[in-house]
């Protein structure tokens, strides 16, 4: 853990543009590039406001990604962008917009279907360009390599990863964040500080990413209270996009760890949204961890302002103070999640290995279930 002498590759976006007003340099890009036919992807809130882009071209879209999409969200805009046969996919807006975008560019024209790509590097080649444009400031999907998608049958969420899911371009103007009311700014910043506390204490935290991971949680820290009280605050908005792209470039090479598994369920099985449900478990994961990475956890509580005694107790109490602070409904009672059901979660948990094996303290499907109780 942690070793300067473990190898680690970092594969970023051709291009990544960040600021306020930087999306006017999409149609420039998409000119120079010579790109003809354009298709946006998004959910219905940023359907309306395509006009944005400045696009020129033929311009396609579907707008009806659903939030926490799943397979059959996703084949219909395979087919949509199949029909209208891009050579630019455009990713327009949160996770689940460009989730889907990354993976309509793989599957819209190639030789490949869902199932064949499901996992890490089956994807066998792009031909078609991407472009990715956050308007969450959660997920940071816009620089990884990763998308998720719900298996409509199981409820468990397939992630694919691949090199050719990366993006040509990111375009990261944190003013297209303005219109994210409260509630939806507090729970995907929470993801994003969940991205860089789950890397920076995992199995296989890495120096570089390090860097990345506490200066999210810093920058979390500075301004997502602000953003949650006054959505217009231009620097708020900017420094929660800078500190998910941060929480994004630890996903790539780190990955999260046992938080996301054990929120999964919260998700796919009671349809709590992914920041909500990173939220609930947040203050839990983070203290059970805490005597297997006292350094650690007491620098991402100073790294969010808070009293940084690593004692399980005071880890727990802080971190959900925080949450709870913003607005975050807390309790699993309260979000209708029936306890006859925690049995049923932790097992789902215990067996997303990919994410259960990053943990730093070993979790248990009983120790899953215990942090389900305590959440309750
Ligand atoms: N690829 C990755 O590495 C990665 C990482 C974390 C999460 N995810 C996935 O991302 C998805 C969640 O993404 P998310 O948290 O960004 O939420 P989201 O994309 O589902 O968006 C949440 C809601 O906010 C709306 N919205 C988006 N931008 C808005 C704006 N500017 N103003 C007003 N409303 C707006 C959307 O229409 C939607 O209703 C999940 O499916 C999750 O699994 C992916
Ligand atoms: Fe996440």
């Amino acid at each position: 853990m942690n070793l300067l002498t473990n190898p680690i590759q970092l594969l970023q976006p051709g291009t990544v543009e960040f600021g306020p007003g930087t999306i006017d340099k999409l149609g420039p890009w998409a000119k120079a590039k010579g790109y003809q036919r354009i298709f946006v992807i998004s959910g219905a809130f940023n359907a309306n406001r395509v006009s944005k882009l400045h696009l020129g071209g033929e311009i396609g879209l579907f707008g009806s990604v659903k939030p926490e999409p799943d397979a059959d969200n996703l084949a219909d805009a395979v087919a949509a962008a199949a029909r209208f046969s891009p050579d630019l996919i455009i990713g327009f807006g949160g996770g689940s917009a460009m989730d889907i975008a990354k993976l309509v560019a793989v599957l819209c024209n190639g030789h490949q279907s869902l199932s064949d790509i499901v996992g890490p590097d089956k994807v066998t080649g792009r031909r078609i360009g991407l472009a990715q444009i956050p308007t969450t400031a959660g997920t940071g999907s816009e620089v990884g390599t990763r998308a998720l998608v719900t298996d409509p049958a199981t409820q468990n969420k397939w992630a694919v990863q691949s090199q050719f899911l990366l993006a040509d371009i990111a375009i990261i103007d944190p003013d297209l964040t303005m219109s994210i009311p409260a509630s939806i700014t507090a729970e995907t910043g929470v993801d994003a500080l969940a991205h860089c506390v789950e890397a920076y204490t995992s199995v296989k935290a890495h120096p570089i990413m390090d860097v990345f991971a506490l200066e999210g949680i810093r920058l979390i820290g500075k301004y997502l209270a602000a953003a949650v009280q006054n959505g217009n605050d231009g620097e708020a908005r900017a420094g929660l996009a800078l500190a998910s792209m941060y929480g994004g470039i630890c996903l790539g090479p780190v990955n999260t760890a046992g938080g996301h598994a054990v929120a999964y369920p919260l998700g796919t099985r009671h349809h709590i949204s992914h920041g909500a449900a990173n939220a609930v478990i947040f203050p839990h994961v983070l203290a059970y961890n805490a005597p297997y990475a006292e350094h650690k956890t007491a620098a991402v509580l100073r790294a969010l302002g808070l009293d940084s005694s690593p004692k399980s107790e005071n880890v727990s109490r802080q971190a959900y103070r925080y949450c709870e602070a913003l607005g975050i409904e807390m309790r699993l009672l309260n979000r209708n999640v029936p306890e006859s059901d925690l049995e049923n979660m932790a097992r789902e948990a215990f067996a997303i290995k990919r994410l259960i094996d990053n943990n730093p303290r070993p979790l248990s499907h009983d120790a899953i279930l215990q942090i389900y109780r305590a959440a309750y």
